[in-house]
C-alpha cells in the first residue's frame, strides 16, 4: 500500500503541524490559558487544544479536501469512512502542558479505510523536532534516518504511562511495573505517549508499555518505530490488536521479546483483550 501522495507532499503537511506546534508554544510562554476538566478530573483539556487542532484540521482539509478525520477534541466532524482519514492528536501531553513541563507534542498520522497507517508525524513542541514516517519508506528526527538498535532489555532505558482510570488493570499493570524496574536500567514517566513512542525509535529507550491508550496517542509513533525497525504488539504480541485496544509494548525487536520472555509472559495475570 502505497502512500497517496508523493514525497515532496510531506513539507506542507509537516508544515501545518509546524504551524499548530507554534501556536502551543506561544501560549505555553504566555501562561494564558485555563485548565477545564473532561469526562474525568484528572482528563484535562483548555482552548489550546482545540485552537491547535482546527489550526491542523484546517490545514489538511485544504491540502485534502476528500479526506476524514478522528480527532481528540471532536472539533470537526469525525469520519473514517473515507478512503483516507487523518487521526490527530493536536496536544498530545496536556497534564504537562498545563503544568508547565516542557514535554508534549503534536501528533497526526494518516489511515486508509481498512485502518492500515500510511504516513505519520510527531513534533516535540518546544525541542522543535520532527519525527516522521512513510510505510514502507522509513523513518526520520529531522533530516536523519532513525534506525533500530538492538539493547537488551537489561541495558535499555524503559518508558511508560500510569493508568489514570481503569484500575482493573492496575493490578497487573503494578506487576509489570514491578519486573521491569528489576530488569531494565531506568524506567521512565515523561506524559506524552507520542512522544515515548518517538524516543524508542530514536534508540533512547530500548521499549514502551502502557495501557488504555486511544489511536490518536499512539498512530503516528507507532508507524515511526516500525519503520524504523522496531517492534509494536499489545500485551499478547498481537502486531494489530493495539490499534482497537490501546494496550502498547514498543520496543527495538530484541528489548521487545525480552519485555516478554522476562516480565509479561512470566506474570500470572494477562487483563482480557477488550476487542
Ligand atoms: C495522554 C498522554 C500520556 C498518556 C495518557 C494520554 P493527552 O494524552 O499521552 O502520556 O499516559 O494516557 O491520555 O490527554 O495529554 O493528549
Ligand atoms: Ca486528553
Ligand atoms: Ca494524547
Ligand atoms: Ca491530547
Amino acid at each position: 500500500m502505497k502512500v497517496p501522495f508523493q514525497e515532496d507532499a510531506y513539507k506542507d503537511i509537516i508544515e501545518v503541524g509546524q504551524k499548530a506546534a507554534s501556536f502551543i508554544r506561544q501560549h505555553f510562554q504566555k501562561k494564558d490559558f485555563e485548565e477545564e476538566t473532561k469526562a474525568h478530573d484528572n482528563s484535562l483539556v483548555s482552548y489550546v487544544d482545540r485552537q491547535a487542532e482546527q489550526i491542523i484540521t484546517r490545514g489538511l482539509a485544504e491540502l485534502y479536501p476528500d479526506y476524514g478525520f478522528i480527532t481528540e477534541e471532536n472539533t470537526i466532524r469525525q469520519d473514517d469512512q473515507r478512503d483516507y482519514y487523518w487521526i490527530i492528536d493536536p496536544l498530545d501531553g496536556t497534564t504537562n502542558f498545563l503544568h508547565g513541563l516542557e514535554i508534549f507534542s503534536v501528533s497526526i498520522a494518516l489511515s486508509n479505510r481498512s485502518g492500515t497507517l500510511l504516513w505519520g508525524l510527531v513534533i516535540d513542541v518546544m525541542n522543535e523536532d520532527v519525527y516522521h514516517a512513510a510505510k514502507g519508506q522509513g523513518a526520520w528526527k529531522n533530516d536523519q534516518r532513525l534506525i533500530q538498535g538492538d539493547s537488551s532489555l537489561k541495558m535499555s532505558l524503559l518508558s511508560t504511562g500510569f493508568p489514570y482510570y481503569r484500575f482493573d488493570k492496575k493490578t497487573i499493570y503494578l506487576t509489570h511495573l514491578e519486573g521491569f524496574m528489576a530488569s531494565c536500567r531506568g524506567l521512565r514517566r515523561c506524559g506524552s505517549a507520542a512522544l515515548d513512542l518517538c524516543h524508542v525509535a530514536a534508540g533512547i529507550y530500548g521499549g514502551f508499555f502502557e495501557y488504555d491508550l486511544h489511536l490518536w496517542d499512539i498512530a503516528a509513533g507507532a508507524l515511526i518505530i516500525r519503520e524504523s525497525g522496531g517492534v509494536v504488539t499489545d500485551f499478547e504480541q498481537d502486531h494489530e490488536n493495539w490499534k482497537l485496544a490501546g494496550h502498547v509494548v514498543a520496543g527495538n525487536p530484541r528489548c521487545h521479546q525480552e519485555m516478554f520472555d522476562q516480565v509479561i509472559k512470566r506474570n500470572p495475570t494477562q487483563p482480557k483483550r477488550t476487542s
